[in-house]
């Protein structure tokens, strides 16, 4: 793996309180504290992996590397410049060059749009090539690589099966060659069976491509199978980040331990 100790992604002190608007039983305006001084770092070519139950803050904090939603406090730097402090046009550039994948394919395909044009439209809005031949191109190169036919490009959304669109989805994101992918629960929504394909499909674009990851998953068992490292989290704080095969060999947290019980009889 290339340029290994290179920080594409490092968050520093991040904080995020929603402060719910008072209602009428509950007069006062509760602030809830979602992510509590979150430290994290990714490095190019390596994938990075994000655990922890249901509600404590993941989607969040991809949101915020996203920059879909503003953190109240602390810095998030790409290549060492603060995303916070960006303006339109460098806004704009960051988007190219981060992409997400979601749990359900639904929210980042259009479903009134034939797979092509899907597929064109963010070639068309950065400009990337000159000609709509040189798009196309683009267009059947990549879907190739995730493993969908050309002839199937003039269909739509709902014409393809979940592991299909999810697919699809994964060609929308890389279309653009993004530096960082962020996968949110990416295959949580799939049957086990269809689940492992999209894993080794993933873990073959890493291979081709020197993808950098945030890999968010409840699934421990996957986790261990995909990710050079591993952030643990719980009620909006990391409680342990190390390599992943250290930290399931080696607990420190009383957290990790007691996620990593709940899967110590099941074969990994
Ligand atoms: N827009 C919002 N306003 C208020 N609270 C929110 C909002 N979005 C998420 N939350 C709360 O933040 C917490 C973390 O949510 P989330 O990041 O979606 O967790 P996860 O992805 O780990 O399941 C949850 O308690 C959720 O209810
Ligand atoms: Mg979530």
């Amino acid at each position: 793996m290339k340029n290994d100790s290179i920080n594409l992604i490092e968050i520093k002190n991040l904080k995020k309180i929603y402060n719910d608007e008072p209602s009428f039983l509950n007069i006062k305006k509760e602030a809830h504290l979602v992510l509590n001084n979150i430290n994290l770092n990714i490095q190019k070519g390596q994938i990075v992996a994000l655990v922890g139950e249901s509600g404590c803050g993941k989607s969040t904090l991809a949101n915020c590397i996203l920059k879909l939603i503003n953190p109240t406090q602390g810095e998030i730097l790409y290549k060492g410049e603060d995303i916070l402090k960006y303006d339109k046009k460098q806004t704009f550039n960051y988007r190219k060059k981060i992409q997400m994948i979601f749990q359900n394919p639904y929210s980042s395909l259009n479903p009134k749009m034939k797979i092509q044009e899907t597929l064109l439209e963010p070639l068309e809005i950065h400009k990337i090539f000159k000609s709509k031949k040189e798009n196309l191109n683009r267009v059947c190169e990549i879907i190739d690589m995730v493993g969908i036919s050309k002839d199937d490009l003039k269909k739509y959304p709902h014409e393809f099966s979940g592991g299909q669109r999810q697919r699809i989805a994964i060609a929308r994101a890389l279309i653009l060659k993004p530096e960082f992918i962020v996968a949110d629960e990416p295959v949580s929504a799939l049957d086990v069976s269809i689940c492992a394909s999209i894993i080794n499909l993933l873990i073959e674009l890493r291979e081709k491509l020197n993808l950098t990851m945030l890999f968010i998953s409840h699934d421990l068992n996957l986790v261990r199978y995909l990710s050079d490292k591993t952030a643990i989290m719980n009620k909006g704080t990391i409680v342990e980040f190390n390599n992943t095969q250290d930290l399931f060999k080696h607990p420190k947290d009383e957290y990790t331990k007691f996620l990593l019980s709940s899967i110590r009889n099941i074969k990994v």
